[in-house]
């Protein structure tokens, strides 16, 4: 397929059911109430580690509107899942502070809320471990880290070319945990019906769901429906199901009727996942000149007891500089903590802070400006597979920036530019995302009213896909979005992946592209036959995605930052982001580029504010709402701009597309950290960035 012949992708274009939702009439799975509805409300564990060892269940029956209270004592069974966390009030054994020990079922949720409250749990506690440190003596080496890669690699002797360098830089870095915080929380609303189990419920993927609970509930796939038009935001943990929706299917069955169930913000703070904590060292040698001889990134993180969730912390620098001797390696180890999931960019996101970092001070120790420094780093092939780059423009995402930014100019001394009382800097590092594509599935019909159908089980959790389906399907049949009526978020339409890995678009706009050209052949084919209403055709697209050529296929970026550091009290402020993104084509430059700088927006936010703070001997983090944890806001951010380079990539996908959904977040705390080592002089290798850590 030709640009030419392709007009609506590549156009800006409104989000579709914007004025759906603007006006409240999107409806969001808790907004669903089916007749005879009744409310749930969960109840977290107090203890960090141990057995429950009864629950006052009678007393709270009896209260006003209460219509069950369930825990292990009286649960449905389930079958068992891989993923512990879903085997939900099956057993007494407390794993983490804030699991779900019991639900409680009642007419009104201020009844539910009131009874949960009341509810008399007894424990049996046990001594529990909640601390990340290297030298945890439970640290150990998984088989893989997410989703599916080596836990470690290595090429030539690093450790020899690390001796022998003339520039080093050797430092370790730390990220803290940071909770996934959609303006949506987890809600369901759950509803049997016989043997059937329909489920309204907040998630990035349908089919992900059902595929994951009608196993744990004894159900043939076609028995559960997963329904979930419309979805305030997820950032990674709404990919699997969480312990929330099992409870709520769990409780309908129980007491017969539809229950409906959110889980509180104070409550995601421990059920919901949450970006592990990790702590990085970074040795980096290289020759006079500034080219790379070794890197060595090894990284260590946290998962919990029950289930082993093991984030891909150094992938990134597998791919990113040339160096002919290098090592990474993740090491985990299971706390009393509950199990992290993906946040945006999992792995990327903290893996990049350090590497980023580790870069800007190896600039600063070879006295080599940092934008050169990368680009004389440039690898001609992807640095450990040896794979070609599908395309790769890195450098031109650098130099472009550099030159949109204005960093020539720059005088690399520290702690030398003032405002007042503000001292200024500014900041680079670079960016990347791998680009993947899973098999989807979707179908194309046409309509007596002369509308197209396209149907796929996919999933927009604010990011613009439901539209930019409706342009890639207007596209290749060739007619106007206005004509094309594109539904998604059903798990009775055709499976498909989830909104994750930024490969959502990719995925489903290949499914989309092959069922709507099936469709457009087909009426070609009967030109003049009447009538076509009713015509549908369908695509499966694993057998095209199995067979594509290997390359290595990475979206890359470059951020660049400026900060003012109040030299008194050491508050520091992002004056200015701007970020470069060489994302092959992009499909509608206004919800792309909403993508770029709200990723941007969250690693502000990651370099200056969230942290998730544990405290040791409670066996839990302590702030479990927004007063405490704080998510930069309008204020926080003033100039942010994205821009892009485009590609013209023919080995990714039928659209030329590269994921927008992450690669916005990589870097960008790097970016500010260096810009704030720019601005003071101090390298704060902690996030956040806080001005404890500046005076
Ligand atoms: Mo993203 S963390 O893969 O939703």
């Amino acid at each position: 397929m030709t640009t030419a012949a392709i007009p609506y992708v590549g156009s800006t274009m409104d989000r579709i059911e914007g004025p759906e939702k603007v006006t409240g009439r999107a409806r969001y799975a808790f907004e669903h109430s089916p007749q005879d509805l009744a409310y749930a409300v969960p109840v977290p564990a107090t203890i960090a580690r141990g057995e429950v060892r009864s629950i006052d269940i009678d007393a709270v029956v009896q209260l006003p509107g209460v219509i069950a209270a369930i825990w292990h004592g009286n649960a449905p069974r389930l079958s068992t899942p891989e993923n512990a966390e879903l085997a939900v009030l099956q057993s007494p054994r407390v794993a983490y502070r804030g699991q779900y020990i019991a639900v409680v079922v009642a007419e009104t949720l201020q009844d539910a809320r009131e009874a949960a409250r009341r509810l008399r749990v007894e424990y049996d506690a046990e001594p529990h471990d909640v601390e990340l440190r290297v030298d945890h003596p439970g640290m150990y080496r998984p088989d893989q880290v997410n989703p599916f890669y080596p836990t470690d690699t290595e090429m030539g002797d690093p450790d020899s070319a690390f001796a022998a360098a003339p520039i080093v830089v050797d430092a370790t870095y730390s990220t803290p945990a940071e909770h996934n915080n959609p303006m949506e929380p987890h809600a369901t609303v759950a509803l049997w019906d016989g043997d059937g189990l329909t489920l309204y419920d907040s998630t990035q993927g349908a089919s992900t769901i059902r595929d994951t609970l009608a196993p744990l509930f004894g159900l043939p796939p076609e028995n559960l429906r997963v329904i979930s038009p419309h979805v305030g935001g997820g950032f990674g943990s709404k990919i699997n199901p969480m312990p929330s929706v099992v409870v709520a299917a769990l409780a309908a069955k129980q007491v017969g009727r539809p229950v409906k169930l959110s889980v509180t913000r104070q409550q995601m703070f421990a059920v919901t996942g949450y970006r592990t904590p990790t702590i990085q060292r970074v040795r980096l040698g290289a020759d006079a000149d500034g080219r790379l001889t070794t890197i060595v990134h090894e990284a260590f993180e946290q998962s919990s007891r029950i289930y082993e969730f093991a984030e891909q912390t150094t992938t990134p620098t597998r791919v990113m500089y040339a160096a002919p001797n290098r090592r990474t390696s993740h090491r985990l180890v299971r706390l009393d903590v509950p199990t992290p999931t993906y946040m945006r960019a999992p792995g990327e996101a903290p893996g990049m802070f350090a590497l980023e970092s580790a870069m800007d001070e190896l600039a600063v120790a070879g006295k080599i400006d940092p934008v050169e420094l990368r680009i004389r780093n440039e690898p001609a092939a992807d640095p450990e597979s040896g794979l070609p780059f599908s395309s790769r423009n890195l450098v031109a995402c650098l130099r472009e920036g550099a030159r949109r930014f204005g960093w020539a100019d720059r005088d690399p001394a520290p702690g030398v530019r003032r405002r007042g009382r503000w001292l200024i800097g500014t900041g680079v590092a670079s960016s990347t995302y791998p680009t993947y594509r899973r098999p989807s599935q979707a179908s194309a019909r046409c309509d007596p009213d002369g509308m197209f159908t396209v149907r796929i089980a996919a999933s927009d959790i604010g990011t613009g896909a439901r539209t930019a389906l409706t342009q890639i399907a207007a596209d290749t049949l060739r007619t106007s979005p206005g004509r094309v009526r594109v539904e998604i978020g059903d798990s009775a339409m055709p499976s498909a992946i989830m909104a994750g890995g930024s490969m959502g678009t990719a995925s489903w706009g290949t499914a989309v592209v092959r069922a709507c050209q099936s469709l457009a052949e087909e009426l070609d084919r009967r030109y003049g036959e009447v009538p076509a209403a009713g015509l549908e055709t369908s695509a499966d697209t694993t057998e095209e995605i199995d067979a594509q050529q290997r390359f290595s296929r990475h979206a890359f970026g470059a951020q660049f930052a400026e900060v003012a550091v109040d030299s008194d009290s050491g508050e520091t402020r992002v004056l200015r982001l701007l970020g470069g993104f060489a994302a092959g084509r992009i499909i509608n430059p206004k919800t792309a580029r909403s993508q770029f700088i709200g990723g941007m927006t969250m690693g502000l936010s990651m370099a200056l504010l969230e942290e998730s703070i544990m405290d040791d001997e409670f066996g839990d983090y302590l702030n479990h709402d927004f007063a405490q944890y704080h998510i930069a806001a309008c204020a926080d951010v003033r100039d942010i701009d994205a821009f892009w380079i485009e590609e013209d990539d023919p080995h990714l996908n039928p659209m030329g597309s590269k994921g927008v959904g992450e690669i916005g977040i990589v870097g960008t705390a790097a970016a500010v950290a260096n810009a704030v080592y720019h601005a003071t002089g101090v390298r704060i290798r902690d996030l956040p960035i806080t001005l404890d850590k500046l005076v």
